[in-house]
Protein backbone atom coordinates (compact mmCIF):
# COMPACT_ATOMS: atom_id res chain seq x y z
CA UNK A 1 0.00 0.00 0.00
CA UNK A 2 1.23 3.30 -1.23
CA UNK A 3 2.20 5.92 1.75
CA UNK A 4 -0.68 8.02 0.68
CA UNK A 5 -3.32 5.95 1.40
CA UNK A 6 -2.36 5.26 4.84
CA UNK A 7 -3.90 8.07 6.46
CA UNK A 8 -7.17 7.46 7.88
CA UNK A 9 -6.55 3.77 8.62
CA UNK A 10 -9.72 1.59 10.06
CA UNK A 11 -9.02 2.39 13.66
CA UNK A 12 -8.78 6.00 13.00
CA UNK A 13 -12.44 6.24 11.89
CA UNK A 14 -14.50 8.28 13.81
CA UNK A 15 -17.22 7.07 16.27
CA UNK A 16 -20.46 7.50 15.31
CA UNK A 17 -22.22 9.35 18.42
CA UNK A 18 -25.36 7.95 19.48
CA UNK A 19 -27.91 11.22 18.88
CA UNK A 20 -29.45 10.88 22.24
CA UNK A 21 -25.49 11.93 23.28
CA UNK A 22 -25.21 14.59 20.34
CA UNK A 23 -23.94 17.88 21.75
CA UNK A 24 -24.69 20.45 18.92
CA UNK A 25 -22.26 22.99 18.86
CA UNK A 26 -22.83 25.17 16.16
CA UNK A 27 -22.55 28.74 17.18
CA UNK A 28 -25.55 31.42 16.62
CA UNK A 29 -23.63 32.81 13.88
CA UNK A 30 -23.09 28.92 12.12
CA UNK A 31 -26.67 27.88 12.28
CA UNK A 32 -27.84 31.48 11.11
CA UNK A 33 -25.21 30.81 8.06
CA UNK A 34 -26.78 27.66 7.57
CA UNK A 35 -30.29 28.58 7.71
CA UNK A 36 -29.20 30.92 5.04
CA UNK A 37 -27.59 28.67 2.73
CA UNK A 38 -31.00 26.74 2.94
CA UNK A 39 -33.18 29.19 1.34
CA UNK A 40 -30.47 28.87 -1.61
CA UNK A 41 -31.34 25.31 -2.43
CA UNK A 42 -33.84 23.27 -3.21
CA UNK A 43 -33.19 20.50 -0.79
CA UNK A 44 -31.20 20.28 2.27
CA UNK A 45 -29.08 17.32 0.90
CA UNK A 46 -27.70 20.30 -1.83
CA UNK A 47 -26.63 21.60 1.12
CA UNK A 48 -24.63 18.86 2.64
CA UNK A 49 -20.99 20.50 1.03
CA UNK A 50 -21.43 24.33 2.44
CA UNK A 51 -22.47 22.92 5.76
CA UNK A 52 -19.62 20.53 5.77
CA UNK A 53 -17.53 23.78 5.76
CA UNK A 54 -19.47 25.49 8.51
CA UNK A 55 -18.68 22.25 10.70
CA UNK A 56 -14.97 22.68 9.56
CA UNK A 57 -14.80 25.79 11.12
CA UNK A 58 -16.81 25.17 14.14
CA UNK A 59 -14.96 22.30 15.24
CA UNK A 60 -11.52 23.74 14.85
CA UNK A 61 -10.34 22.44 11.34
CA UNK A 62 -11.35 19.00 11.91
CA UNK A 63 -14.81 16.98 10.92
CA UNK A 64 -15.03 14.31 13.59
CA UNK A 65 -17.58 12.45 13.99
CA UNK A 66 -19.44 14.43 16.58
CA UNK A 67 -19.25 16.93 13.27
CA UNK A 68 -20.31 15.11 10.94
CA UNK A 69 -23.18 13.74 12.88
CA UNK A 70 -24.21 17.34 13.59
CA UNK A 71 -24.41 18.03 9.88
CA UNK A 72 -26.58 15.43 9.43
CA UNK A 73 -28.62 15.89 12.26
CA UNK A 74 -28.99 19.62 11.16
CA UNK A 75 -29.95 18.59 7.68
CA UNK A 76 -31.81 15.33 8.26
CA UNK A 77 -29.62 13.38 6.54
CA UNK A 78 -28.40 9.64 7.58
CA UNK A 79 -24.85 9.77 9.02
CA UNK A 80 -23.82 7.36 6.42
CA UNK A 81 -24.55 9.92 3.82
CA UNK A 82 -22.69 13.25 5.08
CA UNK A 83 -19.95 10.99 6.12
CA UNK A 84 -19.66 9.44 2.20
CA UNK A 85 -19.58 12.80 1.24
CA UNK A 86 -17.10 14.56 3.84
CA UNK A 87 -14.84 11.74 3.09
CA UNK A 88 -15.10 11.49 -0.66
CA UNK A 89 -13.44 15.49 -0.91
CA UNK A 90 -9.75 15.38 0.66
CA UNK A 91 -10.12 19.19 1.36
CA UNK A 92 -12.69 18.14 4.39
CA UNK A 93 -10.72 16.69 7.30
CA UNK A 94 -11.86 13.27 8.11
CA UNK A 95 -8.70 11.27 8.32
CA UNK A 96 -6.91 13.00 11.36
CA UNK A 97 -7.22 16.33 13.03
CA UNK A 98 -4.38 18.54 11.42
CA UNK A 99 -2.44 20.79 13.70
CA UNK A 100 -2.79 24.90 13.48
CA UNK A 101 -1.52 25.07 9.97
CA UNK A 102 -1.58 22.60 7.05
CA UNK A 103 1.05 22.72 4.86
CA UNK A 104 -0.08 20.34 1.99
CA UNK A 105 3.18 19.34 -0.17
CA UNK A 106 2.16 18.69 -4.13
CA UNK A 107 4.23 15.26 -4.91
CA UNK A 108 2.90 14.42 -7.88
CA UNK A 109 5.14 14.12 -11.65
CA UNK A 110 5.86 18.50 -12.39
CA UNK A 111 6.58 19.13 -8.77
CA UNK A 112 8.44 15.52 -8.14
CA UNK A 113 10.70 16.69 -11.57
CA UNK A 114 11.54 19.95 -9.88
CA UNK A 115 12.59 18.49 -6.25
CA UNK A 116 9.35 18.06 -4.16
CA UNK A 117 11.24 14.79 -2.61
CA UNK A 118 13.99 16.34 -1.55
CA UNK A 119 12.15 19.27 -0.21
CA UNK A 120 9.95 16.28 1.85
CA UNK A 121 13.33 15.55 3.27
CA UNK A 122 13.72 18.83 4.06
CA UNK A 123 10.86 19.44 5.68
CA UNK A 124 11.06 16.49 7.38
CA UNK A 125 14.27 17.36 8.93
CA UNK A 126 13.05 20.50 10.37
CA UNK A 127 10.44 19.49 11.51
CA UNK A 128 10.75 16.47 12.67
CA UNK A 129 7.51 15.66 10.75
CA UNK A 130 6.38 13.24 7.73
CA UNK A 131 2.91 12.97 5.56
CA UNK A 132 0.48 12.77 7.70
CA UNK A 133 2.01 13.66 10.90
CA UNK A 134 1.67 16.97 12.99
CA UNK A 135 4.50 18.48 14.84
CA UNK A 136 4.36 17.89 18.94
CA UNK A 137 3.43 21.65 19.80
CA UNK A 138 0.55 21.14 17.20
CA UNK A 139 1.37 23.79 14.78
CA UNK A 140 1.75 22.17 11.61
CA UNK A 141 0.57 18.80 9.70
CA UNK A 142 2.04 17.86 7.05
CA UNK A 143 0.47 16.17 3.78
CA UNK A 144 1.89 14.95 0.48
CA UNK A 145 -0.98 15.83 -2.23
CA UNK A 146 -1.58 15.36 -5.58
CA UNK A 147 -1.62 17.99 -8.77
CA UNK A 148 -2.50 21.17 -6.94
CA UNK A 149 -2.74 22.88 -10.74
CA UNK A 150 0.02 25.20 -10.27
CA UNK A 151 2.63 23.39 -11.81
CA UNK A 152 4.53 26.22 -13.75
CA UNK A 153 5.17 26.96 -9.97
CA UNK A 154 7.06 23.44 -9.48
CA UNK A 155 7.45 22.27 -6.62
CA UNK A 156 4.51 24.14 -4.72
CA UNK A 157 3.29 23.92 -1.33
CA UNK A 158 -0.25 24.83 -0.24
CA UNK A 159 -1.24 26.30 2.95
CA UNK A 160 -4.67 27.69 3.78
CA UNK A 161 -5.96 29.40 0.40
CA UNK A 162 -2.44 30.16 -0.31
CA UNK A 163 -0.07 28.57 -2.69
CA UNK A 164 3.68 29.18 -2.68
CA UNK A 165 6.37 28.09 -5.24
CA UNK A 166 8.60 27.39 -6.19
CA UNK A 167 9.64 26.35 -2.88
CA UNK A 168 13.30 26.09 -1.75
CA UNK A 169 14.56 25.57 1.23
CA UNK A 170 15.04 29.25 2.07
CA UNK A 171 11.44 29.49 1.27
CA UNK A 172 10.29 27.16 3.34
CA UNK A 173 11.93 28.31 6.62
CA UNK A 174 10.05 32.23 5.46
CA UNK A 175 6.73 29.87 5.18
CA UNK A 176 7.29 28.55 8.88
CA UNK A 177 8.41 32.04 10.27
CA UNK A 178 5.36 33.36 8.58
CA UNK A 179 3.17 30.79 10.27
CA UNK A 180 4.72 30.91 13.51
CA UNK A 181 3.74 34.62 13.79
CA UNK A 182 0.04 34.20 12.75
CA UNK A 183 -2.99 33.98 15.60
CA UNK A 184 -5.07 32.55 13.49
CA UNK A 185 -5.09 28.90 12.20
CA UNK A 186 -4.88 28.44 8.59
CA UNK A 187 -7.19 25.52 8.52
CA UNK A 188 -10.03 27.19 10.37
CA UNK A 189 -9.32 30.52 8.84
CA UNK A 190 -9.53 28.91 5.16
CA UNK A 191 -13.05 27.22 6.19
CA UNK A 192 -14.59 30.27 6.94
CA UNK A 193 -13.72 31.35 3.78
CA UNK A 194 -15.32 29.00 1.58
CA UNK A 195 -18.25 29.39 3.83
CA UNK A 196 -18.25 33.09 2.92
CA UNK A 197 -17.63 32.07 -0.49
CA UNK A 198 -20.98 29.76 -0.13
CA UNK A 199 -23.02 32.68 1.03
CA UNK A 200 -21.99 34.95 -1.34
CA UNK A 201 -22.36 32.82 -4.90
CA UNK A 202 -25.69 31.67 -3.53
CA UNK A 203 -29.04 33.03 -5.30
S1 LIG B 1 2.54 18.60 -10.23
FE1 LIG B 1 2.64 19.90 -8.50
S2 LIG B 1 1.26 21.49 -8.98
FE2 LIG B 1 1.09 20.13 -10.64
Amino acid sequence: MSELLQIGSPNSRPRIPALDELNLKFSDRAIEELEEIKTHYPDLKSCILPALWIAQREYGGYLSGEAIAEVASRLQRSYAEVEGVATFYTMYNTAHKPGKHKIELCTCLSCHLCGAYRLRDYIKAKLGVGHGETTADGMFTIEEVECLDACDRAPVLQVGDTYHGPVDDAAFDRIIEDLRGREESTVVQMADEIVKVHLRNAT
